[in-house]
């Protein structure tokens, strides 16, 4: 019987028992924090069991899209190891227990219609003090005791050892089912949990009988396959095999499946039908949580080709093979194949490039433990060699430990928290807080949104709670039936009905006010936990009181602020697809007031003018105006009506949609205008990279985007003026402006000492253009003007905002590199080369001590740096008096002798007194004020007095 055909038996099976076919839910479900991947078929009705939201049905069947990679090193080992599977299940939400779910079991595996296996192949275990079980089984089904095992917690129990080892949450004895072939060591087939117990804390008396009792099973696909189909391991059925084949032939090795290059094989088939399956979702290899994992496969996967003598890309050949076997239940994965290879390649060509080495180095590290006695590999080695090589602890480990080597993964761990960079690990399916959040869960199921509607309703107080310290100062939140003021705690607000949207779909929380009979309270912020919405913030007067009724107002300008920023959202996403291309599609958003941000698939930059014209389009779709409808609909309808699925999102059923015009239709829970043309503004400020393979836009609508606008607008007059030109003319003005700027900086550093015909430039006659401002700059729309500036921008290799202060600061600084020439002019006959000669020898150093006419101190620092860079070891030291009663001294000397310890900053602070003035710095360089020039003399006398003592 082929995979395909199971699957579709077992779901029909359970349909006929009246389960509710639901669809499998995503690998990655980013609103569960307990785990990385969907780890089993109950991940997705945690709630349910819990009691924790309203059921739509009490029985469900599913096909699960698994991930586990707690066994990795024996996947391509063993005949059942898997990272990626499929899990079938059939659930019951304090429905039917375990009668029915023994009795269903055994009719699917053993009646004629459904799989007929032979019963006396089949075994079945259960908790040790499951009396009500093992009857069932015995008396019921008639299977005699000697085919009915009854094993400990750690076998019979889920989670595994929960009893004793926690975690704490709903758990359950269960009952396993065992296929014993005809040759061949026996295969647990399915998983009965019943889930009867919510732990809680540690043994004795720690397992309190649920209200409802529920049924999770779980019964791998590929191994009823293998069952079925009489083979000795799970590569070997219809969908994984001619995976397996398909790697030998990339990698051109024959599959042999009892050898090293077979167990490289399957491993290989395994993690490269995970990695597909992730990616699909949008899950692409990086550095932190499920992203590393899909690396760590990755480059497993690649090291097995490596070792098979592979030095380039290969994995991403083999992705046709997967997604010619899994279309069939998984027809989504054919559109999005050709990505998937490409970011497979990628982060291949990375890892090969870099994997010589790490090899190397994981070698020298191995010769020096031998060398020193060492059988473990230290933690620290291991985080050195994933930063610099790229090689996951998890292959390092895996080396080792072919080496019999042992490896500190306590150490590891320390390393990583230390260079901040944790990486998630698998966790079991802990069901469950019990905190006061849970309680008003329970109570309550769900807080009616009011928000599409209207932003201000009635409500009344379902529940208070209060984050207060606990012992160990940590804050704990606690239930209350009265807030008042806080200190400095986080209080939340449960109401049965309000207007307020919870942070969803990268949408952000309203904020606003609630209102009740003896006081009101700030909403800073507003959360989700499960169907209920928290209103987050502190009581502002008086007192809230449990059971009061209110008035809840959100903050009406900033909501339609968000509604503007949301909308353009999908209006830029179309954008996205239409310049770019499908595969361009959203990865994640952060939608705030006037302010968004939008992360979608692409491997490379957008380049300017695309990005440009993405803009255009967006900003045509927005002022063309259209109407914003949301609808509730069937998602077959939607599907069918053409909205915007994204992969790796689980939508609802029914669910909303969002059109706008009759070019955009996305689903979407999120808050929208009802015409599109109310964006009013729309604008791209930036685009940069998230991750690999993925970009990231950030734009403004609204107000935020009218005043950057005019802040831009404000820049270009500024600047325009600065530089004497049109703004047109600001591009051309800024190219003259850097050579001006860099001509100047030569003509100093060259030490001239006249003043050239550039010197003499002055900053309105920059841009020789002579263009009446006014009437030139007539036709200038926003956009083109923000153009002009970013030419400016690209030529000083800075971003549009910076344009403004760096062109003021550069033309201070040409004015004061002009004056420094200018003085330089004036020195009289004084130049580098003439100082330089001036020099007298003390011992092997040279000591320039001069008196210079009327000096700048920028000017004598530069006279100080320019001597330096053509003789040392330097000593010098110059005065000069700009005004009758003053006088300025710098001295200075070069790097060898500051490193022999002399200091400049001494220097001068033996020399200033005797011009009547004071000062110090740095041992290289240091400058002081004085009022008697008269004495000037003297101080250079001083200062020669001041080297010779020194170098005695
Ligand atoms: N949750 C149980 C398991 O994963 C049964 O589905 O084995």
């Amino acid at each position: 019987m082929k995979t395909n055909e199971i699957r579709q038996k077992y779901l029909d099976f359970f349909q006929t028992k009246d389960h509710t076919l639901v669809p499998s839910d995503v690998l990655v479900p980013k609103w569960d924090k307990t785990v990385l991947f969907t780890p089993a078929g109950m991940n997705q009705f945690k709630d349910h069991f819990l009691g924790n939201v309203e059921l739509e049905y009490t029985r469900a069947t599913t096909s699960q899209k698994c991930l586990r990679t707690g066994d990795i090193e024996n996947v391509g080992r063993t005949a059942y190891h898997h990272t990626f599977f499929e899990m079938l299940g059939n659930f019951s939400f304090g429905d039917y227990f375990k009668r029915e779910a023994i009795h269903w079991a055994w009719e699917f595996l053993t009646d004629k219609k459904w799989l007929a296996i032979n019963a006396d192949q089949l075994t079945v275990s259960v908790y040790t003090d499951d009396d009500e079980a093992a009857n069932i089984w015995h008396k019921e089904i008639g299977l005699p005791l000697s085919r009915i095992a009854r094993l400990g917690e750690h076998d019979n129990f889920w989670p595994a050892g929960a009893p004793t080892d926690g975690p704490d949450g709903v758990c359950g004895p269960c009952s396993e089912i065992f296929f014993h072939p005809e040759n061949g060591p026996e295969c647990e087939i399915w998983n009965l949990v019943f889930t009867q117990f919510n732990r809680e804390g540690d043994p004795p008396d720690n397992l309190v009988p649920l209200p409802n009792k529920n049924i999770d099973t779980g019964m791998g696909l590929e191994r009823i396959a293998a069952t079925m189909q009489g083979v000795t391991t799970n590569f070997h059925i219809d969908t994984l095999r001619p995976i397996v084949e398909a790697a030998a032939e990339v990698v051109g090795v024959a599959y042999v499946p009892d050898s090293e290059n077979g167990r490289r094989l399957r491993r290989i088939a395994d993690h490269v039908r995970a990695c597909t399956m992730a990616i699909h979702e949008n899950v692409y290899p990086g550095a932190q949580k499920e992203e590393y994992v899909i690396r760590r496969l990755l480059r497993r996967a690649v090291l097995q080709g490596h070792e098979m003598g592979l030095r380039d890309p290969f994995l991403a050949q083999i992705v046709p093979a997967v997604i010619e076997q899994m279309k069939q239940p998984y027809p989504e994965l054919v559109p999005t194949g050709e990505r998937i290879q490409q970011v497979i390649t990628n982060e291949e060509r990375g890892f090969f490039g870099s994997l010589d080495e790490g090899l190397a180095r994981i070698e020298s590290i191995f010769q020096k433990m031998k060398s020193e006695n060492s059988t473990t590999v230290r933690g620290e080695d291991a985080a050195e060699l994933y930063q610099t090589n790229g090689i996951p602890a998890e292959l390092f480990a895996g080396i080792a430990e072919e080496r019999k080597l042992k490896f500190d993964w306590s150490g590891y761990h320390d390393a990583m928290d230390r260079h901040a960079k944790i990486s998630g690990n698998d966790s079991k399916g802990v069901m469950g807080d019990f905190g006061p959040i849970d309680e008003i869960k329970k109570e309550i199921k769900l807080t009616e949104f009011l928000g599409y509607q209207s932003t201000s309703a009635e409500g009344i107080i379902v529940g208070l709670v209060e984050e207060v310290s606990n012992a160990d100062n940590e804050p704990t939140p606690v239930r209350k039936n009265e807030l008042k003021p806080p200190k400095d705690s986080v209080q939340y607000v449960v109401l049965d009905q309000s207007p307020f949207y919870a942070e969803s779909g990268g949408q952000v929380g309203d904020t606003g006010i609630i209102i009740g009979p003896s006081g009101s309270f700030e909403v800073t912020d507003t959360q989700k936990s499960g169907d209920v919405i928290l209103h987050m913030g502190h009581v502002v007067m008086g007192t809230l009181v449990a059971g009061d009724p209110v008035e809840a107002s959100v903050d009406e300008q900033r909501r339609d602020a968000i509604r503007r920023a949301h909308s353009a959202t999908h209006v830029l996403h179309y954008a996205l697809q239409q310049k770019l291309g499908d595969h361009a599609q959203q990865r994640g958003s952060k939608v705030s007031d006037d302010l968004f941000r939008f992360d979608f698939s692409n491997l490379i930059a957008v380049e300017a003018d695309k990005l440009v014209a993405i803009e255009k389009m967006a900003i045509e779709k927005i002022s063309s105006g259209g109407a914003v409808v949301a609808e509730t609909v069937p998602l077959e309808t939607a599907k069918k009506r053409g909205a915007m699925m994204l992969f790796g999102e689980k939508y609802p059923d029914p669910v909303r949609m969002i059109s706008i015009g009759d070019f955009s239709k996305e689903l979407c829970g999120g808050t929208h205008l009802s015409e599109i043309a109310d964006v009013e503004a729309f604008e791209i400020i930036s685009e940069e990279s998230v991750t690999s393979g993925t970009r990231r836009i950030q734009a403004l609508t609204g107000k935020r985007a009218v005043a950057n606008q005019q802040q831009i607008i404000k820049s270009a007059n500024t600047i325009a003026n600065l530089l004497g030109t049109p703004i047109r003319g600001i591009p051309a003005a800024t190219e003259q402006l850097l050579v001006q700027y860099k001509s100047l900086k030569k003509q100093l550093a060259s030490g001239q000492k006249k003043g050239s015909a550039e010197s003499e430039v002055t900053p309105s006659s920059i841009a020789a253009t002579n263009m009446d401002s006014a009437s030139v700059d007539k036709d200038l729309d926003y956009f083109q003007i923000r153009d002009l500036l970013k030419l400016s921008a690209s030529c000083l290799n800075i971003s549009l905002p910076q344009v403004e202060q760096r062109i003021t600061a550069m033309v201070a600084e040409i004015a004061e590199l002009r004056q420094q020439i200018a003085q330089m002019a004036t020195v009289g006959e004084v130049n580098v080369q003439d100082l330089i000669a001036s020099a007298t020898w003390i011992g092997e150093i040279q000591v320039v001590v001069n008196q210079l006419e009327n000096a700048s101190p920028a000017l004598m620092k530069n006279l100080v740096d320019q001597i330096r860079q053509k003789i040392a070891p330097v000593a010098v030291f110059f005065a000069t008096s700009p005004a009758p009663d003053k006088v300025l001294l710098t001295a200075g000397f070069s790097r060898d002798l500051v490193e022999r310890g002399l200091s400049a900053g001494d220097w001068i602070r033996e020399v200033a007194p005797v011009v009547g003035g004071g000062g110090g710095g740095k041992p290289d360089l240091a400058q002081a004020g004085g009022k008697l020039p008269e004495k000037i003399d003297e101080a250079l006398q001083a200062a020669i007095v001041f080297v010779e003592r020194k170098l005695k």
